[in-house]
């Protein structure tokens, strides 16, 4: 996913400058030809180029629509009489939603559903009553899923993005095998999982490498989603061959579990 995982927020802004510049040459020459349209056609042309051009470049799917839809809801707004503070309130529950984007440098996408297909496939594999944490879980959606389908588990999510937290609090409540906590990843004792899931961005994957070896229990395993850890050759590679090129990197940090089986370097 490189870059693109990364920011995609910057990538969403790039896309919709390029939609909106071919749309503007677009339209000077219909209008050369006196064929101009309307503005709110140019808006529209706009906002399919941003939402085509932003899959291409490997956005998510839910940034289809506000691809599509950003200018021409602009433009609609534009003189209507909206409250002054409603971009406020949608900069601070874009910021409450992303908020380890800065320190951290992991921002909020989520665990695509082919992914979670193939996570949920491969956890056949383990004995029935696992444990698992998903590190930075998110809205807990992939989570959930998973502590539906496998009841016997026990699983955990820790969060510190507010707004993220409190979604992922509330989806998971019901849940009685899945509990969320408001935790800084870097205060979790690994030592207490049969599986550790993650999905960050290269930025933490270094130290996080490093905590893994010191903290996980022998033959517990830590996956990764897309994200390698540099000099920690992965066991495991579980391609999902969707449409992000995602794939499930899979390491025993602490070692196979075997009686000659060591800590890799
Ligand atoms: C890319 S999202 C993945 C969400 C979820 N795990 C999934 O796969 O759908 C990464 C999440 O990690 C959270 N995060 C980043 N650094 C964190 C930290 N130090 N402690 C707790 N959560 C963190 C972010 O707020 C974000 O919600």
């Amino acid at each position: 996913m490189g870059s693109i995982g990364r920011y995609p927020a910057l990538l969403a802004l790039w896309v919709q400058l390029a939609a909106a510049v071919s749309t503007l040459v677009l339209f000077k020459g219909l209008a050369a030809l006196a064929l101009y349209p309307g503005l709110m056609a140019a808006a529209w042309v706009q906002g399919v180029a941003a939402a085509v051009l932003g899959q291409a470049c490997g956005l998510s799917v839910w940034w289809l629509p506000i691809n599509l839809a950003f200018v021409p809801a602009l433009l609609a707004l534009q003189g209507r009489h909206l409250p002054p503070l409603l971009p406020l309130a949608g900069f601070a529950v874009a910021l409450l939603l992303n908020w380890n984007s800065f320190g951290e440098r992991v921002p909020l996408y989520l665990t695509g559903r082919r992914t979670r297909q193939r996570l949920l496939e491969w956890l056949a594999t383990q004995p029935r009553e696992f444990t698992f944490i998903d590190l930075g879980c998110g809205l807990g959606g992939a989570l959930h899923r998973l502590a539906r389908a496998y009841p016997a588990a026990r699983f955990e999510g820790v969060e510190t993005a507010p707004l993220a937290f409190c979604l992922a609090w509330l989806r998971c409540l019901p849940a009685r095998n899945c509990r969320i906590r408001y935790r800084n990843l870097w205060t979790v004792d690994l030592g207490a999982y049969d599986v550790v899931y993650c999905f960050l961005s290269p930025v933490p994957m270094p130290a996080l490498g490093a905590k893994a070896r010191a903290q996980m229990r022998p033959g517990a395993w830590l996956i990764s989603n897309s994200f390698d850890i540099p000099g920690m050759p992965p066991e495991q590679t579980l391609e999902v061959r969707d449409w992000r090129h995602a794939r499930l990197l899979l390491w025993r940090p602490g070692g196979d579990g075997s009686p000659c089986g060591g800590n890799p370097p």
